[in-house]
């Protein structure tokens, strides 16, 4: 048995990953650690939560004896750090949380996890600490890092702390770097679900600056599946990238949604561009897929047509988001830049 430690389990790629996980191996028990901020949604991992291999708890990442408690309690060899503050423009109307919760909490488990000896923790982090890209070529694991805001470039000293833990220490570190991620339970301030939900209520899609800014999308099960194989088989002191080669402008992205549910066009609404928004990102994940055997396997078109029916059939999981304590926020994100 695999004891692992799964933070921000609750949240977006993280709950894919448990239910996922969790149905094709029975030899991993998971931990499932998490804040429950805004993001964390313990209804997302309602396929898991009565397995005898799942257990939940409730706890920050900045808390280093609950984090020690833990360690010891469920003999913890494995880690998958997925908590973060995750969202862009968050991170742009208040900073702090941010540099809290991806650098100080994962430094907390990095010194726990070398204190009882992990076998391996993997950092998931993102494609954004290389920064951004002109209209040519891709990111490969080494290009410089280059982070642009204040999530960016707490992912990108996480990044770096995680390796030289490695590096000084000798931990079995390996760490992750994906593309935008979408698929089911994705939290509502993202570009795609927020579109699917303005759209289905007739609502103002809000596009920034000119709607060319390029992102590389793939879907959360294929990124959860990449993960998987570098927990396997991932080499210590390695970075892997993970992508699906799968740029879009994100105004084609918005109209394509709106095709799918029979929208008009005219809902689309330019607004006031993102303080410091990155061109344009593209992965290139030649290494994963040489080295480990990964490929993803979800065509696009299908998990698109796939996620934006999911968000029709279920109404109730992000009408209670957009009609509870986010609301506020969702009201008045744009106001604020
Ligand atoms: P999310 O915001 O949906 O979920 C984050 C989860 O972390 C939530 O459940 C939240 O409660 C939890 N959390 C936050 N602070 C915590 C703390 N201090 N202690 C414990 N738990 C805490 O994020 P996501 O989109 O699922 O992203 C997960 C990870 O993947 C992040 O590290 C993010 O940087 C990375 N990533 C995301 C994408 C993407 O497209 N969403 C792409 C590449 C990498
Ligand atoms: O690249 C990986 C990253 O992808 C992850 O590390 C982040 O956690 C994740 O949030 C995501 O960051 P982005 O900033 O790329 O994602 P977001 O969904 O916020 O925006 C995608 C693009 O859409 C970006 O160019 C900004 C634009 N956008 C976004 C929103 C929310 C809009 O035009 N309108 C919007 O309302």
């Amino acid at each position: 048995m695999k004891n692992i430690l799964v933070t921000g389990g609750a949240g977006f790629i993280g709950s894919n990953f448990i239910n996922f996980i969790l149905q094709k191996r029975d030899d991993y028990f998971i931990v499932n650690f998490d804040k429950l901020t805004y993001a964390g949604n313990l209804e997302n991992l309602k396929p898991s939560e009565e397995k005898k291999n799942y257990q939940f708890v409730k706890g920050d990442i900045i808390n280093s004896e609950l984090v020690d408690f833990i360690f010891q309690k469920y003999k913890i060899k494995y880690v998958i750090n997925f908590a973060a503050e995750s969202h862009v423009d968050r991170s742009i109307l208040g900073s702090e949380i941010f540099y809290q919760t991806n650098v100080i909490g994962t430094n907390v488990l990095l010194e726990t996890a070398r204190k009882y000896e992990a076998e391996k923790f993997l950092q998931v982090s993102t494609d954004e600490v290389y920064g951004s890209l002109g209209r040519e070529g891709l990111f490969t694991e080494s290009t410089p890092l280059s982070p642009n805001s204040p999530y960016s470039s707490s992912k990108a000293a996480a990044d770096m702390m995680a390796l030289a833990f490695h590096h000084t220490f000798g931990m079995p570190v390996v760490v992750t770097r994906c593309s935008n991620n979408y698929g089911p339970l994705q939290f509502p301030e993202k570009l795609i679900p927020l579109m699917i939900i303005n759209s289905l209520n007739n609502k103002k899609l809000p596009v920034y600056g000119d709607g060319l800014n390029v992102r590389d999308w793939i879907y959360v099960i294929d990124h959860n599946n990449a993960i998987d194989f570098v927990l396997e088989k991932g080499t210590p002191g390695n970075v892997y990238n993970i992508g699906a080669s799968n740029e879009m402008p994100n105004i084609e992205i918005v109209k394509l949604i709106l095709r799918h549910l029979k929208k008009p066009e005219d809902l689309i609404h330019y607004v006031k561009d993102r303080p410091g928004h990155d061109r344009r990102y593209a992965i290139d994940s030649s290494k994963i897929k040489n080295e480990l055997g990964w490929k993803p396997e979800y065509s696009f078109d299908e998990a698109i047509a796939q996620t934006v029916d999911w968000y029709i059939s279920h109404k109730s999981w992000w009408e209670r988001i957009i009609t509870g304590e986010y609301q506020k926020y969702y009201q008045t994100q744009y106001k604020n830049f």
